[in-house]
C-alpha cells in the first residue's frame, strides 16, 4: 500500500526521503516520486516502478527542504509516471502526497475543470493540490484546513508549498501519519519503519488531526483548529531490526526469527505459581472475564487464520464458544453485537482497514473489543485501548510467518487465562506452561532441518495445484499452508477440512494433484489416515506433516514435527509449511518478499 515520508530540517532533503522510500518498499507500491523545495520552487521527479528506477532518474543536483516523497499503490488511475505522486497545482507551488480514497473526487475534479484547471493526472490526489492552491488563505496549515472541510474520504497526507518552506503540514483521517521527532529537524511517515533510522521518539496523529512540521517542533489540531495535546512515545525497533542480514530474503530471515519471537511473545507472562499466564494488557479482572459467554474473534488472512487456531485454543481450554471470522465480511453484515460477548482484533500491523473498520463498529454499537496486535502504537492497537502485543519485532516480507505463530502463542496464553479462570486444572495449566516453554526450541529444531523441506519442496514443483487438508485445528493449519504456499509461488492451492473431501472435492484429486495432509497423532489420526487411503486410491500422491511412528499407509514424504500438547501441536505442524512455500517459491524463481499484486499493510478498503 503507499507510503509516505517526509523532512524539514537544515539537512538536504533528498537523501533522507530516498532512504525513507527504500524503507517503505516492502509494503507494495507501483511507482514512487519526491519533492523538495529549493529557492522557492518545487523540484519533482517521479516515475512508475521501483525506487531504484525514481534513483536513475533523479537529476545530478536535486536537492532542496523541507521536502516528501511517496510510493504508490495504483487506485484511482493505473500505474504510470503521471499517475505517480507528489501531484502539484497547476502552478507548480504546492506539492501533495497522498495515501487513501478521496470519495467525492469526481465531483471535485468536474468543478475545478469547469473553472479552467487543466489535470495532469487520473488521480484523486491531484485534487487536493489544485484545492489547496485556489483556497485564500495566508498559511498553508489554513489552506489545508479549508480543502479538507471540502473533501469526503480517507486520507494520510503531506503538503509542501515551496514559497513557505518553513513548514510541512500533514492530517489523518482513516490512513496512519507519524511525526519523527528529532533534533531540530522534524520527519513524518505512514509507517514508523522508515523513521527508526533517523529518531525513536515519535507521536501518531489521530483521526480528524493536522499537524504543523517545523525544523524546531510542531504544533497538532483538529481539523476545525482546536490545538490538540500529544505525547510522544518510543519506538522499541531499531534501524539494525529492518535489515536482511545474511538472508537472501526477508520470509526467510522472519521464520529464522520464530524461536526468538516466540521467547519474547511469551516472556514475563508464564505464572507458574497458580500454573496460569499473566496478561496484564488484558485491563479485565477474573470478574470481568467471567462474565465473558461468548468470544468472537476478527481479522483479516493470516491474522483471521490465526484466529481460528486462537479459537479452537479458546474452545478447548476455557470451554467458552469462540468464533473467527474475516473482519472484512463482519463489519458489512450489521452484525447483532452482544454486551457478553468479548471481541478480539487480530493484526500484525494494527493498520489493516476492514479490521480497523471492524473494531469500530464493534465499539459503536457499545461492545468490548480487546486486539492481538504486533506493531505497538498502531491504529487498531490505541483503537482497542487493550490487548496482548505480540513483541514479534517488525515483519518486513509481505507474507507473515512469525507474527502467525506469535498471534497462536497469544491465543494460547489468553485461552490458559481464561481456562484457569474457569474449569481448566492446575496439573493441565501447568503441562500447558511446560510446554509453552519448550516451543521456542522445539521450532528451533524444526528450522534446523531446511533441507528435508527443500526437498520436499521439489515435489511440488510439477503440478499445477495443490489440496491441504486437515481436521480440527489441523484444518486452520492446511489454510495457512494454503495461503503462503499461493502467496508466494502462485501456485493454486486450496485447503480443505480434511472430513469434506469426499463431499466434492475428491473429483479433482489425480496422480498429478498432490494433498499435504496435516495429521498428527491425535484423536483424529485414523480419521486422517482413511482420508489418506481415499486419496491413494484415486492415485493422488500425498506429503505427510505428522508425529514420528509408523505410518500405516504409504505416502510420497513425509515432515515429522516434535510433539508438543495437543493443543498447541498446531504451531509445530505449521513451520514446516511455512518453510515448504519458501522452498518452491525460491526454486521457481519467485519476488519473494514482494509478491505480485500484495501489499504488507491494506490500508484501503
Ligand atoms: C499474510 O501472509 C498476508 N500477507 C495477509 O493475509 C495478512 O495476514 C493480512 O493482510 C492481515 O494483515 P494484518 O495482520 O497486518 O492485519
Amino acid at each position: 500500500m503507499c507510503g509516505i515520508v517526509g523532512y524539514i530540517g537544515k539537512r538536504d532533503a533528498a537523501p533522507i526521503l530516498m532512504e525513507g522510500l527504500h524503507r517503505l518498499e516492502y509494503r507494495g507500491y507501483d511507482s514512487a516520486g519526491i519533492a523538495v523545495a529549493r529557492a522557492g520552487e518545487l523540484r519533482v521527479a517521479k516515475c512508475k516502478g521501483r525506487v531504484r528506477d525514481l534513483e536513475k532518474i533523479l537529476p545530478d543536483r536535486f536537492k532542496g527542504s523541507p521536502g516528501i516523497a511517496h510510493t504508490r499503490w495504483a487506485t484511482h488511475g493505473e500505474p504510470s509516471d503521471r499517475n505517480a505522486h507528489p501531484h502539484c497545482d497547476s502552478a507548480n507551488r504546492i506539492a501533495v502526497i497522498h495515501n487513501g480514497i478521496i470519495e467525492n473526487a469526481t465531483a471535485l475534479r468536474r468543478r475545478l475543470a469547469a473553472e479552467g484547471i487543466v489535470f495532469r493526472s487520473e488521480t484523486d490526489t491531484e485534487v487536493l493540490a489544485h484545492l489547496i492552491a485556489k483556497m485564500p488563505h495566508d498559511s498553508l496549515e489554513g489552506a489545508v484546513r479549508a480543502a479538507l472541510q471540502m473533501v469526503v474520504g480517507a486520507y494520510g497526507l503531506a503538503v509542501l508549498d515551496a514559497t513557505r518552506p518553513n513548514a510541512l503540514v500533514v492530517a489523518r483521517n482513516g490512513s496512519p501519519v507519524v511525526l519523527g521527532i528529532g533534533d531540530r529537524e522534524m520527519f513524518v511517515a505512514s509507517d514508523p519503519s522508515a523513521l527508526v533510522r533517523h529518531t525513536q521518539s515519535v507521536v501518531h496523529l489521530d483521526d480528524g488531526e493536522v499537524a504543523v512540521l517545523r525544523a524546531d517542533g510542531f504544533e497538532t489540531s483538529t481539523l476545525e483548529g482546536d490545538p490538540t495535546a500529544k505525547t510522544a512515545s518510543t519506538i522499541a525497533w531499531t534501524d539494525d531490526a529492518f535489515d536482511k542480514l545474511d538472508f537472501d530474503h526477508f520470509m526467510r530471515k522472519e521464520i529464522a526469527e520464530q524461536p526468538d519471537a516466540a521467547r519474547r511473545t511469551l516472556s514475563g507472562r508464564l505464572e507458574p505459581r497458580f500454573q496460569t499466564a499473566h496478561l496484564g494488557g488484558l485491563a479485565l479482572d477474573a470478574r470481568e472475564l467471567l462474565e465473558v459467554r461468548r468470544i468472537k474473534i476478527l481479522g483479516c488472512g493470516s491474522a483471521c487464520i490465526s484466529a481460528t487456531m486462537g479459537a479452537h485454543l479458546i474452545e478447548q481450554l476455557a470451554r467458552l464458544p469462540a468464533h473467527a471470522e474475516p473482519a472484512s465480511e463482519f463489519r458489512y453484515r450489521n452484525p447483532v453485537i452482544e454486551p457478553d460477548t468479548l471481541y478480539i482484533a487480530v493484526s500484525q500491523s494494527g493498520e489493516t482497514f476492514d479490521t480497523l473498520a471492524a473494531v469500530q463498529e464493534v465499539k459503536r454499537k457499545g461492545g468490548r473489543v480487546l486486539g492481538i496486535v504486533n506493531v505497538v502504537g498502531s491504529t487498531i492497537a490505541r483503537e482497542c485501548g487493550r490487548g496482548i502485543y505480540l513483541h514479534a519485532g517488525p515483519e518486513v516480507s509481505v507474507v507473515s510467518t512469525k507474527t502467525f505463530t506469535c498471534t497462536v502463542m497469544a491465543f494460547a496464553l489468553l485461552a490458559l487465562h481464561l481456562g484457569r479462570i474457569r474449569d481448566l486444572s492446575t496439573a493441565h495449566g501447568g503441562r500447558l506452561l511446560k510446554a509453552l516453554s519448550e516451543l521456542p526450541v522445539q521450532i528451533e529444531s524444526i528450522l534446523a532441518r531446511d533441507a528435508e523441506i527443500a526437498e520436499l519442496a521439489r515435489q511440488l514443483l510439477a503440478c499445477e495445484h495443490a489440496y491441504f487438508i486437515g481436521r480440527a485445528a489441523g484444518y486452520a493449519v492446511a489454510m495457512e499452508g494454503a495461503l503462503k504456499l499461493k502467496e508466494v509461488s502462485y501456485l493454486h492451492a486450496e485447503a480443505y477440512p480434511a472430513s469434506e473431501l469426499k463431499h466434492g472435492p475428491l473429483a479433482l484429486i489425480t496422480p498429478q494433484t498432490p494433498t499435504i495432509v496435516v495429521m498428527p497423532r491425535d484423536d483424529l489420526f485414523t480419521k486422517n489416515i482413511s482420508t489418506v487411503e481415499e486419496i491413494r486410491a484415486r492415485g493422488g500422491p500425498i506429503l505427510a506433516i505428522t508425529h514420528a511412528g509408523d505410518l500405516p499407509v504409504s505416502v510420497e514424504g513425509r515432515f515429522d514435527v516434535p510433539r508438543s500438547e495437543p493443543e498447541l501441536d498446531p504451531i509445530l505442524l505449521n513451520i514446516p509449511l511455512q518453510l515448504l512455500a519458501y522452498h518452491v517459491a525460491l526454486q521457481k524463481g519467485r519476488d519473494i518478499d514482494k509478491p505480485r499484486n500484495l501489499a504488507k499493510s491494506v490500508t484501503v478498503e
